[in-house]
């Protein structure tokens, strides 16, 4: 048995793949190294250039090294890219994904997990998002993920194919022992760009909307620790080894935290003021978007452990010190 982790030289598949080879899972790692960076990748995996839309690679790859399940990562992931590419992203989204669940069905590798995103949701009326929650993404982005949700949930009913869609929150920090973090180039995270601002690499950290209808008027999310959202995939894995056809669940921790409350906990980190500018609203932010996740705790029985914005962001911190992108 081996996965294959695609995209798996990114922010979150090389946490993935850390989190997979740390129980002793086989792994295989598939990136095409456009936005991924090799030396995240454990030594512990088998890392293979290419994408996954090449149906004959990615095949050869299933039947070579035995591959039972899929963790799937790759992707583009910038909302206010997918509104100016739109064409691009449905093409690495969308397009790419279907061709990856066709050879997952051809090849018989029945468990699937998805990398969605709180983007399906759009700006949802309720303060807390459930699964259940109308889904009506603004964004391309979230187009992209939704259709390959729809897929998904298609392709479970025709064919002998499991998965399990995990809708991530704001995902940030970085792994506890250090060996990998958010190395995305133009990063664009509001907790990667706040540690940039406290270590100089960007003049100051600009504040999206001060005049938002929440508490102090800035943007609330619900920031999640990576090292957690792993642990969600792994029960993920699990579930679908032990026989669960189709799930969905939300990833956040259920508490949302606005701009301002992630600055003073940046200062709070690192002992200084933060630069800060205020600015205008950035085009398409939903002003709260906090997870009930009470079905993935529920249901796959995750405990959290990092649930605490000083570790998200010293991990962070300690991160971005070492890794200059
Ligand atoms: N923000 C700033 N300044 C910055 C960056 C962000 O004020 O420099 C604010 C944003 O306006 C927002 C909050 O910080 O209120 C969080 O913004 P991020 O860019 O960190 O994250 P988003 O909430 O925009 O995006 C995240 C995921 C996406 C996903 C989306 C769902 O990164 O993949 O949630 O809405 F699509």
């Amino acid at each position: 048995m081996t996965v294959l982790v695609t995209g798996g030289a990114g922010y979150i598949g090389s946490h993935m793949t850390y989190g997979l080879v740390d129980r002793g899972e086989k792994v295989v790692v598939l990136d095409n190294l456009s936005t991924g960076v090799r030396s995240l990748i454990s030594e512990q995996a088998t890392f293979v250039a290419g994408d996954v839309s090449d149906q004959s690679l990615v095949r050869r790859l299933m039947r070579e090294h035995d591959i039972d399940a899929v963790i799937h990562f790759a992707g583009s992931i910038v909302v206010p890219e997918s509104v100016e590419q739109p064409l691009r992203y449905y093409a690495n989204n969308t397009v790419a994904s279907r061709a990856l669940i066709e050879s997952c069905v051809e090849e018989g590798v029945r468990n699937f997990v998805f990398s969605s995103t709180a983007a399906v949701y759009g700006i949802p009326d309720a303060s807390m998002v459930t699964e259940q929650t109308p889904k009506e993404p603004i964004n391309p982005y979230g187009r992209s993920k939704l259709m390959t949700e729809w897929m998904l949930q298609d392709a479970a009913k025709a064919h002998d194919f499991h998965y399990v869609a995990l809708r991530y929150f704001n995902v940030a920090g970085a792994d506890p022992k250090g060996r990998t973090g958010q190395s995305t180039p133009r990063a664009t995270h509001l907790i990667k760009r706040a540690c940039q601002a406290a270590l100089g690499r960007v003049p100051a950290l600009d504040i999206f909307g001060t005049d938002y209808p929440t508490p102090d008027g800035t943007g609330v999310r619900d920031y999640i620790h990576v090292s957690d959202l792993i642990a969600a995939h792994l029960l993920a894995l699990d579930a679908l080894r032990a026989g669960t056809k189709a799930e969905i669940f939300n990833c956040g921790y259920g508490r949302g935290l606005s701009v301002r409350e992630i600055i003073k906990a940046v200062e709070k980190v690192t002992g200084h003021p933060l630069p800060v500018r205020e600015g205008a609203r950035r085009a398409g932010d939903p002003p709260m978007l906090v997870a009930d996740s009470a079905k993935l705790k529920r249901t796959l029985c995750w405990t959290p452990k990092y649930d605490d914005i000083n570790i998200i962001v010293s991990s962070a911190y300690a991160w971005e010190k070492r890794f200059n992108s």
